[in-house]
């Protein structure tokens, strides 16, 4: 399976993808990164791996539609059939969206539909839940509602602060994510006609 990951930040989830297909217990390969940001640390583990990237910067997507035709542009010369969003913070469109159509996974840092949005993990803190969660999902036009794929919770202890909480959702995401490319990769993971995700044995 050939990815293709985007990423504004610190990349740590890129990191994981980058170590489940180097210990070998995902089978695919990343052809390409891009990262909204040009600061983005992200980029640098990419590089230490040896994966080609390609920057963009806030001045570029003043045009969004150009923005977007870039990136899907970019990762189609790569040969990617899957893109993954690791702490993606634009908005992708639909010159991304039509170029791979339900071939789009993100990932959010709660337990879909609560909590949508940039903040996720403060706002199931303040909201005082005491259990949120990790989410992988198809993207689609509608910013984190596409059909989701597999969640997994965390408790939220008396103890935690949002900062010991955010650890502990990185560190689900860390191995949630790859063992949902392990799925796609293995051809298990499929929409039905209703748009819900089945996962075959
Ligand atoms: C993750 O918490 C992800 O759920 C959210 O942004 C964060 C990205 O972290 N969308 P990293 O850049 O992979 O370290």
């Amino acid at each position: 399976m050939k990815i293709g990951v985007l990423i504004s930040g610190s990349g740590s989830n890129l990191q994981a993808i980058i170590d489940a297909i180097a210990e070998g217990s995902l089978d695919g390969e990343i052809v390409k990164v891009i990262s909204s940001r040009p600061d983005a640390y992200g980029l640098v583990r990419a590089s230490e791996a040896g994966i080609p990237t390609c920057s963009l910067n806030k001045d570029l997507y003043l045009d969004p539609e150009m923005a977007n035709e870039l990136i899907a542009t970019e990762f189609k010369k790569a040969g990617a059939e899957y893109l993954v969003m690791a702490g993606y913070m634009r908005k992708i469109t639909d010159e991304v969206l039509l170029a791979f159509p339900d071939k789009i996974l993100n990932l959010h840092p709660a337990l879909l539909p609560a909590f949508k949005g940039g903040q996720a993990i403060q706002d199931a803190f303040d909201a005082g839940v005491k259990v949120t969660g990790v989410t992988v999902h198809f993207a689609n036009a509608e910013y984190d509602k596409g059909p989701i794929i597999a969640q997994r919770s965390v408790a939220v202890d008396e103890n935690d602060t949002v900062e010991t909480l955010a650890e502990k959702i990185h560190a689900v995401e860390h191995s949630l994510y790859p063992e949902v490319l392990r799925l796609i990769s293995a051809g298990k993971v499929s929409i039905d006609i209703s748009r819900k995700v089945r996962i075959s044995e």
